[in-house]
């Protein structure tokens, strides 16, 4: 939550700050700011309430301020409400320093008095005020320079942050220092950016420099240098993005959800393709010997929201197809829960953005208990990944729009992978079994498309129903996990009341709430559960429901309940979350549309959710 950009080098500052912070808005939207530096004169520090267009329309688009050096910062409101005052960048009376901050500074309190004791006063509510005046207040006490002040504020600040900071007496250099929030630094000719996402920086460098936890980076034009929080200077390799500036362009789309939905069916090839070869399945580099897969007797799949689902899912998968037992954790739960762990596990940690706190935190947890981890993530490089014992690379690509789409798709995919190849170790399905799965998996791909060619049905469907209140997803099985997604896209994005149960439940107490005209969306893509999903959802018509099907071609008898249907192909059950979370994330997304709402960035939320 909240993105920062920095950049010094030969051209103006602002165009450039604010073109990286639009490629940032999805980490928060509820205000920015720039400061820009021109040389010797005082720094420009311009800041405002709302989004980042109405910096934009401030600025002229950033020709209003002069200046080769700044730093930048779109936000999201975590100490101190959403206001010009408490958005960043943040900076002493005099301008000494000036900062911008992702991240929460969790004893700023107790360090706010003591520079309160000190003679410093404050303006704004917020965490980072008390991070740039403790900075200025050892670069006064020792004056020994910007990067050992930021080190000894460093030992000082419990919390994470993510720190750009500009010093009064260095015009052309941009500090920076992080733990646990990311950031990444790209070097060009004369040129050097620093952010807290790779598409911010991908028009301009491809390569980047990772800055470890508890570093630092001195950035001058087209220049870095490296120290530890002992202020020793360090060296780091150079490493060259893969992804492409289209990529997290929006392509002629009018939204990046819409284009996100329309990626899938690349996203889930590449994901397959860099694991599959030659008819096998080939996790080597994972680092999970047979040996360890075949003594596992538990596996914990700890993940939050989205990833959460997909979670949901794989239990199913993996029951199915090994004899291991899975336990699907939220990551906030299970990081405070005091659970005996088996040394014979394996915690899989599923994160789009590698950075979620608490499955971090959870991480940690797997990890101080000896238990080996494995992560599956998009965002190469994040904290995660390098965590984590080992990886599992989804190849989503950049994921701009706030709701997840592509990346719940891979993440599926990397799921039943593990699941055939763990059963294959362990020699609990046969060959025959394995190759016709992955024949199948590799089917899926088209099968997206084909939903993705029928979609003004959907959308159709949406337009009539983006008056409603309260929807219910109902569904057994994979189709419950599948439900559970579906109404988070709904909610999240269309600001429509949704509720996501277990089909058998509705009888326990939530039929209470089925009324003339309530949307019930029954999933049924799981043939063995086929007939009982159906009584549930009489259940619901008699009540007066709106009943919508989502079922597999070739199931038409749905028709004689549902008031409206939508059909996905045929895939093996295992698979059919893939194919039937597509109509739902283009219902959530019509809706949300029809509602005249900003898609991609739905209220009240951020991409990566860097704090508990
Ligand atoms: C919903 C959504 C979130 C994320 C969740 C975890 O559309 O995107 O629920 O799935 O915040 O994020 P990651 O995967 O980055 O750990």
């Amino acid at each position: 939550m909240c993105g920062i950009v920095g950049f010094t080098g030969m051209r103006q500052a602002a165009p450039v700050l604010l073109d990286g912070l639009s490629k940032l808005e999805y980490r928060g939207y509820d205000s920015a700011g720039i400061a820009v530096r021109d040389g010797d004169r005082d720094t420009e520090i311009i800041k405002e309430k709302g989004k980042l267009a109405v910096l934009v329309n401030m600025t002229d688009g950033g020709k209003a301020v002069k200046g080769c050096c700044g730093i930048g910062h779109t936000r999201w409101a975590t100490h101190g409400e959403p206001s010009a005052l408490n958005a960043h960048p943040h900076a002493t009376d005099d301008e000494n320093v000036i900062a911008v901050h992702n991240g929460i500074i969790e004893n700023y309190q107790e360090l706010k008095e003591k520079l309160v004791k000190a003679g410093y006063t404050f303006r704004s509510q917020t965490d980072t005020e008390v991070a740039v005046k403790l900075i200025d207040y050892y670069y006064r006490k020792y004056g020994e320079g910007p990067v050992d002040s930021i080190a000894r504020a460093m030992i000082r600040i419990r919390g994470s942050y993510a720190l750009c900071v500009m010093f009064k007496e260095y015009p052309e250099e941009i500090y920076t220092a992080r733990k646990d929030s990311p950031m990444i630094i790209g070097i060009a000719d004369g040129e050097t950016y620093v952010a807290s996402d790779v598409p911010a920086i991908l028009k301009y460098t491809r390569n980047v420099y990772y800055i470890g936890n508890l570093e630092i980076a001195k950035l001058s034009k087209g220049e870095v240098k490296f120290y530890n929080i002992e202020r020793e200077e360090i060296t780091k390799e150079l490493t060259e993005i893969k992804w492409n500036a289209e990529a997290a362009e929006k392509g002629g789309y009018e939204h990046f959800m819409l284009k996100e939905i329309h990626e899938q069916p690349k996203v889930i090839r590449d994901t397959i393709n860099s694991v599959v070869k030659d008819g096998r399945i080939v996790l080597d580099e994972f680092g999970l010997t047979d040996e360890e897969v075949k003594a596992l007797s538990q596996i914990y799949i700890v993940a939050c929201g989205s990833a959460y689902h997909v979670g949901v899912a794989a239990q199913y998968v993996f029951e199915e197809l090994t004899s291991i037992p899975v336990r699907v954790e939220l990551a906030s739960e299970f990081r405070y829960r005091k659970m005996p762990l088996s040394k014979n596990s394996l915690v899989v940690i599923i994160s789009q953005s590698g950075e979620t706190a608490d499955s971090r935190a959870a991480l940690t947890l797997a990890k101080e208990r000896g238990i080996k981890t494995l992560g599956i993530v998009n965002v190469v490089g994040s904290n995660i990944a390098r965590e984590a014992d080992s990886v599992f690379y989804t190849l989503a690509g950049p994921e701009i729009s706030v709701a997840t789409t592509k990346a719940y798709s891979t993440q599926l995919i990397a799921a039943y992978l593990l699941a055939m190849q763990f059963a294959k170790v362990r020699e609990e399905i046969t060959e025959e079994r394995f190759a016709e799965l992955l024949e199948e998996l590799n089917t899926i791909p088209d099968k997206v498309a084909k939903i993705l060619e029928d979609k003004e049905r959907i959308q159709w469907f949406a337009s009539k129903f983006s008056n409603i209140r309260d929807a219910f997803f109902i569904g057994r099985g994979i189709d419950y996990a599948v439900s559970l997604e579906g109404s988070l896209k709904m909610k999240e994005i269309s600001y429509i009341h949704s509720e996501a149960y277990a089909a058998g439940e509705l009888k326990h107490g939530p039929i209470s709430l089925i009324e003339n005209g309530t949307l019930v969306i029954s999933v049924l893509t799981q043939q063995a559960l086929f007939e009982k999903t159906v009584s549930n959802m009489v259940e619901c018509k008699s009540r007066g429901a709106y009943i919508m099907g989502l079922t597999s071609y070739g199931n038409y008898s749905v028709e004689d309940t549902a008031d409206f249907t939508a059909y996905v192909p045929k895939t093996d059950p295992l698979f059919a979350a893939s194919l039937a979370v597509v109509p739902l994330q283009l219902l959530g997304y019509y809706i949300s549309v029809a509602k005249g709402l900003d898609v991609d960035k739905p209220r009240n939320l951020a991409k990566s959710v860097t704090v508990e």
